[in-house]
This record gives C-alpha cells, sequence and structure tokens, in this order.
C-alpha cells in the first residue's frame, strides 16, 4: 500500500502526512511542485524527510503550468460569474496529472490531498485524478478525519510536534493558495463579507492609492493568442507572467474582492490577488479586437461563460473541454501583432494595438471621404431589418412597443 500526497510542506499537509502514516499504515511518497506560489520547495524535502519519507519528488511546474495551461485559459478570456480569473482552479489539473504520473512511477494504488470536504478543490483534484487513472484509490482526510475545524488541526499538530506557523499577525494564517498566476485568500474576517480586508495582508500587489503618480507603459507582443515579447523582449511564458506580475504588482493593478458561488452549493468570500493575470485578460481583448472577425469573436464570448464554468467546477480533463479549447484555438490563428498599455494605480488601460494581420480599415470606418463603401448600401439593409418591425408595429396586438 502506497499513497501519493500532494505535499506543499505547510501545516495542513504535514499533518495529513502524519495522519496517513497513523491511520492507513501506509508508505507515504510525497510530490511537492514549484508552480510559483513564491515560497522554496526546497524545504518541503527537509520535512518529508523528518517525517521519515524516503520517495520524495519535488518538481519544478512553472513553465508547464503557465504555457499549457494560464495561456490557453486567457485565449478564451476566461472569467468566472463575471471577475474572478481562475488562479486556483486552472492549476489544480496540472497538480492531479503530474500526481497521477508519480502514482504510476512508484506503484501506488492511492492519492491523497490536502483540500477539505466543503471546498472546490476536492472535486478539482479528484475529477482529475479519476479521468487520468479510473482505477485510483483516493484519500481525502478532511472528508474522513474529525479534526474537522483549524481548532481541531492545531491541536493535533501541537500533540504531535508539527510545527506551527504564526502569520505576521500573530494568528493562525488565512486559507490561502498561492501560484505563478494568483494567491487567494479565505477565512478569518474574511467570512465577513460585510468587513474590508486588512490592507496588510497582500503579498503580491501595493494598494491603488499607494501606486506611483506616473503611469508606466509596456507594449505587449501577441504571438496566436499567447503573449511573447516584453517591450521588444522575448521572454518564456513563466518568465512572462513574473514580469507582468511585477509591474501590475507595482501598480496596484489585480485585487479583487468578491462572494463566489462553489460548485459544492455555498457561497464563499474570497480576496484575490492576480497582477500579471489582470494585464493579461485586457492586453488579449484589445489584440482580438483588430484581428478576430466580429462573428467568431462573439461566439466565443457566448461560449466563454461555459469554459469558465467547466474550469471552475474541475472538468479540466473532460472532452467538452478539450472541444471547446480545439475551438478557442482555432480563433487564434491570427491574433498576432502589439498591445500598448497605460498601468496607472490599479487601472490597465488601452492605449494602442497593431497587427500586421489586423482586420481593422481606416479606409472603410474614416470620417473622411472613402473609395471603398457605398452609404447608399445602407438604405436597404435597414430597411430590410426594419420590415418586421414595421408589421408589427402596423398591428399594435403584435409586439407593439411604442
Ligand atoms: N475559491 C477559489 C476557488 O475555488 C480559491 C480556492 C482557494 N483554495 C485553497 N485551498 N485555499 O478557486
Ligand atoms: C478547501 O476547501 O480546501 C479550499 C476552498 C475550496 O476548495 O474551495
Amino acid at each position: 500500500k502506497k499513497v501519493v500526497l500532494a505535499y506543499s510542506g505547510g501545516l495542513d499537509t504535514s499533518i495529513i502526512l502524519k495522519w496517513l502514516q497513523d491511520t492507513y499504515n501506509c508508505e507515504v511518497v510525497t510530490f511537492t511542485a514549484d508552480i510559483g506560489q513564491g515560497e522554496e520547495v526546497e524545504p518541503a524535502r527537509k520535512k518529508a524527510e523528518l517525517l521519515g519519507i524516503k520517495e520524495i519528488f519535488i518538481d519544478d511546474l512553472r513553465e508547464e503550468f503557465v504555457r499549457d495551461y494560464v495561456f490557453p485559459m486567457f485565449r478564451a478570456n476566461a472569467v468566472y460569474e463575471g471577475v474572478y480569473l481562475l488562479g486556483t482552479s486552472i492549476a489544480r489539473p496540472l497538480i492531479a496529472k503530474r500526481q497521477i504520473e508519480i502514482a504510476r512511477e512508484v506503484g501506488a494504488d492511492a492519492v491523497s490531498h490536502g483540500a477539505t470536504g466543503k471546498g472546490n478543490d476536492q472535486v478539482r483534484f479528484e475529477l482529475g485524478y479519476y479521468g487520468l487513472q479510473p482505477d485510483i484509490k483516493v484519500i481525502a482526510p478532511w472528508r474522513e478525519w474529525d479534526l474537522n475545524s483549524r481548532t481541531k488541526l492545531i491541536e493535533y499538530a501541537q500533540h504531535h510536534q508539527i510545527p506551527v506557523p504564526k502569520d505576521k499577525f500573530g494568528e493562525a494564517p488565512y486559507s490561502m493558495d498561492a501560484n505563478l498566476l494568483h494567491i487567494s485568500y479565505e477565512g478569518k474576517a474574511l467570512e465577513d463579507p460585510w468587513s474590508e480586508y486588512e490592507e496588510s495582508m497582500f503579498l503580491r500587489t501595493i494598494a491603488p492609492e499607494a501606486a506611483p503618480d506616473t503611469p508606466t507603459y509596456i507594449e505587449i507582443e501577441y504571438e496566436k493568442g499567447d503573449p511573447v515579447k516584453l517591450d521588444g523582449k522575448k521572454l518564456s511564458p513563466a518568465d512572462m507572467l513574473t514580469a507582468l506580475n511585477d509591474l501590475a504588482g507595482k501598480n496596484g493593478i489585480g485585487r479583487l474582492d468578491l462572494v463566489e458561488n462553489r460548485f459544492v452549493g455555498m457561497k464563499s468570500r474570497g480576496v484575490y490577488e492576480t497582477p500579471g493575470g489582470t494585464i493579461m485578460l485586457t492586453a488579449h481583448r484589445a489584440m482580438e479586437s483588430i484581428t478576430l472577425d466580429r462573428n467568431a469573436g462573439h461566439l466565443k464570448d457566448e461560449l466563454m461563460p461555459r469554459y469558465a464554468e467547466l474550469i471552475y467546477n474541475g472538468f479540466w480533463w473532460s472532452p467538452e473541454r478539450a472541444a471547446l479549447q480545439a475551438l478557442i484555438d482555432s480563433t487564434q490563428e491570427n491574433v498576432s501583432g502589439v498591445v500598448r498599455l497605460k498601468l496607472y494605480k490599479g487601472n490597465v488601460i488601452v492605449v494602442g494595438r497593431k497587427s500586421d494581420v489586423s482586420l481593422y480599415s481606416e479606409e472603410h470606418v474614416t470620417f473622411e471621404e472613402d473609395e471603398v463603401y457605398d452609404q447608399r448600401d445602407a438604405e436597404g439593409f435597414i430597411k430590410l431589418n426594419a420590415l418586421r418591425l414595421r408589421m408589427a408595429a402596423v398591428k399594435p396586438d403584435m409586439g407593439h412597443v411604442g
């Protein structure tokens, strides 16, 4: 009996590690990924060793994360419930995939994670596991043990000599999740949706009111829907997101305070930082605005909420996500060019866009005289469109609105 645990090295998963050993008497293999959470991953090796772990996997997945998960998602302009940029949701499928690969490699029959029984993450991890390895056994300690509150958890840790970190407020920390795309904060005072977040909580952004009084101008070059150059410099996907995080963070961009609907049914209040992602969403839309056909773009916009919901609900590894992705990717063939942006006190302002394959025609749209468009064509266009409105208007009982 062997189980592969998604191990962060933090309090919760350290307790889980110990609990798995005690409860299942099984061999635990730990897997720790660097997905840009901004914390060293090597300390997780030391902690795992101290807890008697022999097989320890530590992977740098930053490039894969941004290239194969974040960028494809941003091609869709995916946003859940109008605001959430899916920062946690998009990392789970990658972690699930790697965990299953490791399970195969070491001959483990089970996998385990530290998500609670109340949230979205359990669903995302486990749909991933089952979708990639149908006969895998899943151990979800939070749904099995009786340590079902933070207070009991901390008592268990203290009892087993597992150190309990205190945050800068000298209390148990927020429930946080971090990767290169975002950091989430939930719990504690945030559980009251009327209570404003504490300024000192944020790790990646300064407040908009503390941001510089002079704007920062940047240029992002896109190739087939993905950002490839920043101010003329070619950057790898992870380096691009890292650089954008930095620029946005300094300008107070990317904070979000929301109440969202979890897949399991309850509403939940979260505060998120998505600095670079906030720039990417605006920039990508601006790039599409001159390179994407109107109806292809509108179709994408209609499908986007479905696509975002699939990712939120954990269905990355589903046939319908693959189908939608193929459609989205096919629209990005010509989404190439440069977007110029002004970053200023929490705002991402588009000030210019250009492309070698632009569909924008100054010749057609000009308010000056032109040679390509016959204004008289518009008369028939309007008249035929008006036909049914006029027919209805003469019969007041047939949908007349006036
Ligand atoms: N509510 C967000 C989501 O469902 C963030 C979840 C954060 N997860 C965590 N383990 N702290 O995507
Ligand atoms: C958790 O329950 O583990 C975090 C929140 C969520 O998954 O939605």
